[in-house]
Formats: structure tokens, sequence, C-alpha cells
């Protein structure tokens, strides 16, 4: 058996950043996210006893970094006795570079590693297989905006809002394209070990999830990015408290914030958001997008912008 399925990366508004459990992958807080439309990892798992070992390619390429973390949640998806599987992964945007490449590569991986396996998982079900293997990841098997909660032995996502009810867009601007130096997952434990930030970050969360979820019920823009812009740079600063410090972030990143302070000054409802790596995410109402895009394009430093608005989710695209 063979499947294919699509998704698409999200982007926090309220940040998960740190544990709880390691070995389950739980995350220490509840995070809120979109998920945007045209960007997207699109997975073919097929599952072959002729292999001795499973194969993974990325765009075309052998890929053996990535391997054990895909060969772990295809056995979390299909158990222990499963099948060796022959992976194809394609991705249109760069990846490890701070744009939630894990988290579609993961959400499109359980999708088509299940039905490949011949079996009917509820999207829940689901979601929580791609949350092990990445916490962000069970956020993408929702569109628009997905609450993940933090509660129990697993992670439960729930809809907020469809795509369709509040139709933000998005302008990466992409300050780099090089693979980010640490991985999140280390430099979350890293925080958690050493920054002196790290209790009380946790601590103000539950208060920031909810003014999210009550701007973005309401759609109340500004509430949204003021609660938004205040989480993101908290992280940030858990972060650069940090022993070692951790820094994502180049000299075309903090342009980025100013080039946004400045549209919002001139009246443009726009605010940004920074996750793990030095790409500012630039979210904005539909109307003021080719100003976003130009201002941020010749911001210094950015290299190129891409445009997307929110998405539906994954989605199984073949099974065969
Ligand atoms: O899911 P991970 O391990 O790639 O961690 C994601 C961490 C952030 O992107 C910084 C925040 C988030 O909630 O997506």
């Amino acid at each position: 058996m063979q499947a294919t399925a699509r998704a698409q990366p999200n982007i926090a508004l309220i940040k998960y950043w740190g544990k709880r459990d390691r070995t389950l992958n739980l995350p220490a807080v509840g995070s809120i996210s979109i998920t945007l439309a045209e960007l997207f990892t699109e997975m073919n798992v097929q599952f072959d006893s002729g292999l001795n070992d499973d194969v993974l390619t990325v765009n075309g390429e052998i890929d053996r970094q990535m391997l054990p973390r895909i060969s772990r949640c295809l056995s979390a998806v299909a158990g222990e006795g499963r099948d060796t599987a022959l992976v194809d992964s394609h991705c249109n945007f760069p990846v490890a570079a701070g744009l939630a490449s894990s988290a579609s590569a993961f959400a499109a991986l359980v999708v088509a590693a299940s039905a490949a396996a011949g079996q009917q998982r509820s999207t829940a079900e689901l979601a929580s297989l791609a949350g092990q293997a990445s916490g962000s990841a069970a956020r993408s098997l929702y569109g628009g905006f997905a609450e993940l909660e933090n509660d129990g032995d697993s992670v439960a996502v729930e809809t907020l809002l469809d795509a369709g009810d509040w139709p933000l867009s998005i302008v990466i601007a992409v300050t780099s394209s090089g693979p980010k130096p640490l991985s999140s997952g280390e430099a979350m434990e890293i925080s958690r070990k050493t920054s002196p930030f790290y209790g009380r970050w946790i601590d103000d969360q539950m208060h920031d999830l909810d003014v999210a979820r009550l701007a973005i019920r309401e759609r109340d823009f500004d509430k949204l990015a003021a609660i938004a812009e205040h989480n993101c740079l908290k992280m940030h600063s858990v972060m650069w408290a940090s022993r070692p410090p951790i820094v994502y972030w180049n000299a075309a990143t903090l342009d980025c914030l100013q080039t946004v302070r400045e549209l919002r000054g001139q009246g443009v409802g726009v605010f940004f958001t920074v996750d793990a790596g030095p790409q500012v995410k630039a979210i904005c109402m539909a109307h003021d997008v080719s100003r976003v895009c130009d201002a941020l394009q010749s911001t210094n430093g950015v290299r190129r912008v891409i445009v997307s608005g929110l998405g539906v989710g994954a989605q199984l695209t073949d099974c065969a």
C-alpha cells in the first residue's frame, strides 16, 4: 500500500517553548497557531517489505540525518512490527530554517503512513502521533487558527476559527536560507535548565492564551497583534538569557521588526512573530499585503518574501 499526503507549516502566535515530558514529547505550555496555505510538504509513504531498511528522500536526495526521526514516527503509526518503508518528501520552501518544515513534514507523514498502513485514524489521533515527533506538528493537522491544549498525557488540538472566518495574510521575510545552528528541541532543554526567565514564561502562558483566544474569536486584530508580539519577544528573551545564549536572529531580523513597527506607525494593520530561526513573519489584513511585501522586500538583508493565506490543514491526496 502507498499513500500521499500534503500538509502546511503553521506559525505560532502564542508559542510553545519547553517540554513537560521529553519521552512523550509533551509541551510544557499550550500554544495557538495559524496554518499556512501556500507552503507545503508532500509525503509519499510506501510500505515495502523488499527493502532492508527505511529509505528517505527529500526533494530527490537521500536524507540520512532526518531518517531516524522518520523511522520512529512510522513505527509509532504502523507498529514496531511494520514493513520497511520508502518515504519520498517534497517541500516547496527552505527546510530547517525556522519555517516550521518539521511541522508540515510530520503532519504529512502521519497522514500518509496511516493511510498506507490501511488504518482509519481520527484527526485527533493523528495529531497526537505527529506531536510525539515534533510538538508543533500536531497543529498542522488543523487549518485556520488552532489551539494546542496542554493537559493530560497527550496533546489535544482545537480549531478556534476556520481559515475563511478571518482570512488574514502572512508575509514571510526570508533573511537566511541556511539550516539553523541548534534544533528547537535542544534549545528548549537549554532554556529549561538555565534560563532565569523560564519559570516566569511557563507561569504567564495561560494568560497570553486567554487573551489571544478571545482576540481571535472577536477578530480583534490590535489585541491579537499586541499579545502575539509580546509572547514572541518573551520567548526569545527566555532564549537570550539561557547559558549558553540562544540567538536565532541576525541583523536583518531586527531590521524587519523595525519595518513592521514603522508600517504600523503609518496605520497599516500588521504585526510580527519570529520562531526558532531568523525569518520574520508579518501577519496582516489581506488588503495590506502589497504594502507589507514592498516594505519588507526593501529592508536590508531580506533575500525574498513569501506570501501566504491561511490553509486548511493536512490532507490525504492519494492512496492506492
Ligand atoms: O515543534 P518544534 O520542536 O519544532 O518546536 C517549535 C518551536 C517554535 O516554533 C519556536 C514555537 C512554536 O510553537 O511553533
